[in-house]
C-alpha cells in the first residue's frame, strides 16, 4: 500500500508552530529533560512498542559508551536523552510502514528517511538541548559522508551525534524484528562495527563501543523479548532500568 507523502510525513513544523515553548530556555540536563524524554518515549511506545524498546537499547549502549572516560560524551542525562529521542520522528510514521516486511516504494523510502528531520524539528519545538536535537537529525549520517538527511562527513557532526550513529546501527544489527536483513549476534555485530570503522562510523566511537561491550550484552538488552515485553534483568545487583533512572535522575519507572 502506498501513502500520500503528506500523510506519511506530517510536518513537525506544525508542532513548532504551536509556539507554546518558543522563547523559553532549553530544557536543562536534569529532571525536566528526563521527564520530557520519558513522556515522549511513552508516546512512542503507545504508537510502536518496538521503536521504544529500540530507543531504550540505544540509550543503554550509549550509557555504556559514556562510562568510558575517553568518550567525553558529557552529562549522562544528555546522553540518555539523545538515545531515547533519536527516533522520535517515527512517531509520525504509520505503523504499517514501520512494520513493513518488504522492500519500500520510493515514496515510502522518502517518508522513512524524513524521520531524523521531523524528530529534530519536534525536539526543537519542545526546547530540547541542541546536542539532543542534533543527534536526532544526524543519526543516519556516515563518517565518510553519503548518509541522510545531509550526506555530510562525520567530522562535521557533534561527538554525541557520532556516538549515536554507531550505537543505533549496532543495536539495529542485533535486534529482533528486522525483516529486511539478517539478525546478528552481539559478537558478529561488534565485528561488523569494527569492519565499518572509518567508513560508516567514527573510528574513535567504534572503538569505544567494541571495547566496552561484550557478548554478555545480548542478555542485558533483552533481545529475545516480544515488543513492549522487555523486562531488564538484574546485573551486579542493579537493574538496567535502575541505572537508566539513576542517570536520568528519576524515581523508579515501570520498565
Ligand atoms: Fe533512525
Ligand atoms: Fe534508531
Amino acid at each position: 500500500m502506498e501513502f500520500p507523502a503528506t500523510e506519511l510525513v506530517p510536518s513537525a513544523a506544525s508542532a513548532a508552530a504551536t509556539g507554546a515553548a518558543l522563547g523559553e530556555p532549553a530544557l536543562a540536563p536534569g529532571s525536566d529533560l528526563s521527564r520530557q524524554s520519558l513522556r515522549l518515549l511513552a508516546a512512542l511506545r503507545r504508537h510502536h512498542a518496538a521503536s521504544a524498546d529500540h530507543s531504550i537499547r540505544v540509550a543503554t549502549v550509549l550509557l555504556a559508551m559514556a562510562s568510558n572516560p575517553a568518550s567525553q560524551l558529557g552529562a549522562p542525562a544528555l546522553v540518555v536523552a539523545a538515545g531515547l529521542m533519536h527516533d522520535l520522528g517515527k512517531l509520525f510514521l504509520p505503523v504499517s510502514l514501520l512494520d513493513a516486511a518488504r522492500s519500500l516504494t520510493a515514496q515510502e523510502t522518502t517518508a522513512m528517511r524524513a524521520h531524523p528531520v521531523t524528530g529534530a524539528e519536534t525536539l526543537t519545538a519542545l526546547r530540547f538541548p541542541e546536542p539532543v536535537v542534533a543527534a536526532a537529525r544526524d543519526h543516519h549520517e556516515r563518517w565518510l559522508g553519503g548518509g541522510y538527511p545531509l550526506g555530510c562527513r562525520g567530522i562535521t557532526l557533534s561527538p554525541l551525534s557520532r556516538a549515536v550513529c554507531v550505537a543505533d546501527a549496532f543495536v539495529a544489527m542485533i535486534e529482533p524484528g528486522r525483516t529486511y536483513r539478517p539478525r546478528l549476534t552481539v559478537a558478529q555485530a561488534l565485528a561488523e562495527v569494527e569492519a565499518c570503522s572509518g567508513t560508516q562510523f567514527d573510528p574513535g566511537f567504534a572503538a569505544v563501543l567494541v571495547q566496552g561491550l561484550g557478548p554478555a550484552f545480548q542478555q542485558e538488552l533483552g533481545l529475545d523479548a516480544a515488543p513492549g515485553r522487555w523486562q531488564p534483568r538484574e546485573r551486579d545487583g542493579l537493574l538496567l532500568s535502575h541505572r537508566l533512572e539513576h542517570a536520568l535522575g528519576l524515581p523508579p519507572c515501570p520498565w
